[in-house]
């Protein structure tokens, strides 16, 4: 439809080769809308008349209830939807809907409409996901087990505390989309192919009508620009590498090695040969599709680094890494979600783990700081300690008071008190003295849960509103557009 000025027909590989047409089907709605949109302001300020407008919305609502996806000669979904709004509406009214516009301002406006729904859609994931970790945190908040470093236990634990890091994890990703958002929802339509136009549009009118916060003013930057895409995943291949970290943790703790945690069976997969088996495939695909999604931030960031300014053809390969980015980032926190709700936590696994360990060591020896013994002394003192029990096989507790004086090279503490004071330490005084912010002290869950309760919410109701304010916009725009055809007489 675009090519007067260039001689021959495109052959059906080059078309293939430069359509992207199959890839547009996702944005066909939103481009709708932006059209929609724009013909209502071509009608406000008298750049085309009100049979006109009624003309081409009346053929942008049929398309719209059409199924548009077969085979096509267009080049791209804005070629398809002028093309057929041109055969609805004729020639005279059809061809005007494209005035003072281009399909690059277009495109970027339909990427943003995308990914703004998108990022509604995985904050509310989110909110969800996170509101699950912090009630399993809840009930799991007296359930002991070892923290690792290293995978080698370190300090005594508690599994609610595990499950508070992931909400926090979890709440930085949310933020990060939170506030992208606002860099999103700014509107590039009107910027025209690259310097904008001629025709006395209404730039804020349209932005308004599609529910836009602002413009992406500078018509070069509208109409270039993809660091939005390029945040969007950007924020999206963290989520999944701390969405992967925990799958990880859950993999291990899966083993029959560790039992930690039982998967529901419908979160797993068996094998086609051993029948015991009950893998946890799904866990494993959160890992797996999370390296997709850095390639696909790879891919969005090497296709602009070395692009000039205004719009060029590569930007359309853009197109391929968000939409599957979006469908990944949704459907793990959707399993991951009702994964966690299903999980069964071997209570008495996790704290026999502890029993094998050594993990007390850092509490006797900060027993030891209390008592005015410089740190590193303490630290000494334990570690042979541990060098002793461990030769044997045998817990601390169990060394004698004979096996205790030989670690004590002066007269820094009494072995009976040494010994009193390795007896004393268990893991539940343990978890009672660790009063440091965010540790894994008894009370620091019970506050960091309430707090993280209060957190959410506050979240939740954002999203909420977000979510129902470009809902109501497009109703607004909806209904405009539905009372003009209506009232056409
Ligand atoms: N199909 C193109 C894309 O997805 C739309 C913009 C084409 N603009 C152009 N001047 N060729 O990016």
């Amino acid at each position: 439809m675009y090519r007067s000025r260039l001689d021959g027909k495109l052959d059906d590989v080059t078309l293939e080769f430069l359509s992207s047409i199959s890839d547009d089907f996702v944005i066909a709605q939103y481009d709708i809308l932006g059209s929609q949109a724009h013909t209502l302001m071509l009608l406000e300020n008298k750049i085309i008349n009100r049979k006109e407008t009624i003309k081409i919305l009346n053929a942008l609502e049929r398309i719209k209830k059409e199924n548009i996806s077969e085979k096509s000669e267009a080049e791209d979904i804005h070629e398809l939807i002028e093309s057929l709004v041109i055969k609805k509406a004729g020639k005279e009214a059809g061809g005007k809907m494209h005035t003072a516009r281009s399909r690059n301002d277009q495109v970027a406006l339909d990427i943003r409409m995308k990914i703004r729904d998108d990022i509604n859609v995985v904050c509310f994931c989110l909110n969800q996901t996170i509101e699950t970790l912090i009630d399993l945190a809840e009930k799991n908040q007296r359930v002991i087990m070892p923290l690792y470093t290293h995978t080698q236990q370190a300090q005594i634990g508690l599994f609610s505390h595990f499950l508070l890091a992931y909400a926090d994890a979890l709440f930085r990703d949310l933020d990060r989309f939170y506030v992208a958002y606002g860099r999103v929802n700014e509107s590039p339509l009107g910027a025209g192919p690259v310097g904008g136009t001629s025709i006395p549009i209404d730039r804020q009118f349209t932005a308004k009508m599609l529910g836009f916060k602002g413009l992406v003013e500078n018509s070069i930057d509208a109409t270039t620009s993809r660091d939005f895409v390029a945040e969007y995943i950007g924020h999206a291949a963290i989520l999944m590498t701390n969405l992967s970290r925990m799958a990880e943790d859950f993999i291990i703790w899966s083993t029959s090695e560790f039992s930690f945690i039982e998967l529901a069976d419908r979160f797993t997969s068996t094998s086609s040969v051993m029948p015991q088996k009950k893998n946890p495939d799904v866990l494993e695909l959160i890992r797996g599709k999370t390296s997709q999604v850095i390639g696909y931030q790879m891919s969005v960031l090497s296709n602009l680094k070395g692009l000039p300014s205004g719009y060029n053809r590569d930007l359309q390969q853009i197109k391929v890494s968000i939409w599957p980015t979006s469908k990944i980032i949704i459907s793990s926190l959707l399993v991951a979600n009702s994964l966690l709700k299903t999980m069964k936590v071997n209570e008495k696994k996790l704290r026999k783990a502890i029993d094998g360990g050594y993990s007390i060591s850092l509490d006797i020896a900060e027993a030891l700081v209390r008592k005015g013994i410089p740190f590193r002394t303490a630290h000494k003192i334990v570690g042979n300690m541990v060098q002793i029990a461990s030769n044997s096989k045998k817990p601390l507790s169990a060394l004698s008071v004979n096996e205790v004086k030989t670690v004590i090279s002066g007269n820094e503490i009494e072995p009976r008190e040494l010994h009193k004071i390795i007896q004393s330490t268990t893991p539940e005084s343990s978890l009672e003295t660790r009063k440091s912010q965010g540790s894994a002290g008894k009370h620091e869950q019970q506050r960091m849960i309430a707090d993280r309760k209060r957190k959410v919410q506050a979240y939740i109701t954002g999203t909420n509103k977000r979510t129902s304010e470009t809902r109501e916009a497009i109703e607004v725009l909806n209904g405009k557009v539905l009372s003009l055809i209506k009232n056409k007489g």
